[in-house]
């Protein structure tokens, strides 16, 4: 897997810097080629002869160094490779990539480059928890970063926790990964999937709506895209930037959501994440309603339709995978069990919205899988609790399940 492929190493100024001599060597032995460049602070941890020794090459550490620069200049460094690796990734050079800074070959290398970059983070526990660190993390993932570790356990420092570097052979697996050409296992299927809340008039400048953010239907929007599916999302009023390469319809109300889902059929998989008012003002004010000397306007609620309900029953373009998601705020999976049964979806994915779960607009979900493969007529029901996790992770993990139920394969494995 890796033979002829050009790695080259960033070896940052962190204790587990010792490890990444073992990397090279694991990466040498599969065939790569591994071209170093030692950090100022890695070279307190590790020798530069060491490196040279362990990767047969010599080792790159300065950003003006004319000699090199007119060898083998910090641009030709960084485009010469196949891969970047960034092990120790430590805070230090996680907080400059995410910034964009370059003050020395390190992060010159790293900005001037155009090929994939896998980092292996390792740090002090407090440090891997700071809001900074897990800020710049979020940025360069976002970035198209790839991830691997940091995992938890004993600290050089004495304290135990997430923090630890990747061992070296975990490191080799995700270099693997990274340099394998992405699996699209959605590819040839469209996904449509629903999000955000809807906003159900009152009058032309008030309305209902709920604190649904459209963080989950954008994140399952953009893990179905990233597998390869050609994604329809249809969102109700959110503040979030449209996913790259997902076709966006923009909706108010759930009679507007209905129309522009119905108008994207036929799809092979719909997911439903949006929280659709279920009622609506059936006497909404033409004009802005005024006070009045008797009291408050009485407002008369009537029922949306249910868009879900309603998709699963069609007898004709009903999708071959239904997903309804049910946010909950007590008896989480009797209801959603209820749900699925009422509604006749395939799947239902439960959550609990609780004001103390922070699940509505925040960004991390407690998710609970039900599933019916038996088809929409089968009363048995698969539950599946999943830990919590980001509504990214979350919408990845989903991705994976669909790809894996309709066509058995599944998507690029998460780093
Ligand atoms: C003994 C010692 C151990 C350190 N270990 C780490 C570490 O594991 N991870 C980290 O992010 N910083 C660690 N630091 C702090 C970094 O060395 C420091 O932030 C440095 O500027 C990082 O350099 P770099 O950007 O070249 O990686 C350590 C510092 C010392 C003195």
């Amino acid at each position: 897997m890796l033979s002829g492929k050009r790695i080259l190493l960033i070896i940052g100024g962190g204790i587990a810097a010792y490890k990444s001599l073992d990397l090279i060597r694991r990466l040498r032995a599969g065939g790569a080629t591994v071209r170093c460049i030692l950090t100022a602070g890695g070279g307190q941890f590790v020798t530069p002869l060491s490196v040279a020794s362990l990767s047969g090459d010599k080792v790159y550490s300065e950003l003006f160094d004319l000699m090199n620069e007119a060898e083998m200049g910090h641009i030709q460094l960084s485009r010469d490779a196949d891969l970047l690796v960034v092990a120790p990734a430590t805070a230090d050079l996680m907080a400059k990539m995410a910034h964009g800074l370059c003050d020395d070959l390190a992060t010159t290398a790293l900005l001037a480059t155009d090929k994939p970059v896998l980092i292996a983070p390792a740090m002090n526990v407090r440090m891997w928890g700071h809001a900074a660190t897990q800020r710049n993390l979020a940025t360069l993932r976002g970035d198209g970063v790839a991830v691997v570790g940091p995992n938890e356990g004993d600290m050089a420092c004495g304290e135990y926790g997430p923090g630890r570097m990747a061992e070296p052979d975990e490191i080799v697996a995700a270099v693997i990964s990274a340099l394998s050409p992405p699996v699209k296992p959605l590819a040839g299927l469209r996904a449509l999937v629903t999000s955000g809340p809807t906003h159900e008039p009152i009058d032309p400048v008030r309305y209902i709506a709920n604190r649904s953010s459209g963080k989950q239907g954008f994140a399952i929007a953009a893990a179905a895209q990233a597998a390869g599916a050609d994604v329809i999302l249809v969102t109700g009023p959110v503040d979030l930037d449209d996913p790259a390469g997902v076709a966006v319809k923009h909706v108010e109300s759930a009679r507007d959501m209905l129309e522009q889902v119905e108008a994207s059929l036929p799809v092979d998989i719909a997911i439903f994440a949006a929280a659709v008012a279920d009622w609506r003002v059936a006497n909404a004010g033409e004009q802005k309603l005024k006070k009045t000397a008797a009291g408050m306007p009485p407002l008369q609620l009537v029922e949306n339709p249910d868009i879900l309900a309603t998709i699963s029953k069609l007898s004709d373009k009903r999708p071959p995978l239904v997903i309804g998601f049910a946010a909950e705020t007590e008896h989480l999976i009797d209801n959603a069990r209820a749900k699925l049964a009422r509604k006749g979806c395939d799947w239902i994915v439960a959550n609990d919205v609780s004001p103390a779960t922070g699940v509505m607009g925040g960004d991390r979900n407690t998710v609970h899988l039900l599933t019916r493969d038996g088809g929409a007529a089968s009363t048995d029901i698969k539950v599946e609790s999943w830990p919590v996790m980001g509504k990214e992770q979350v919408a990845t993990e989903l991705v994976a399940r669909i790809a894996s139920s309709l066509t058995g394969k599944t998507p690029e494995k998460t780093l």
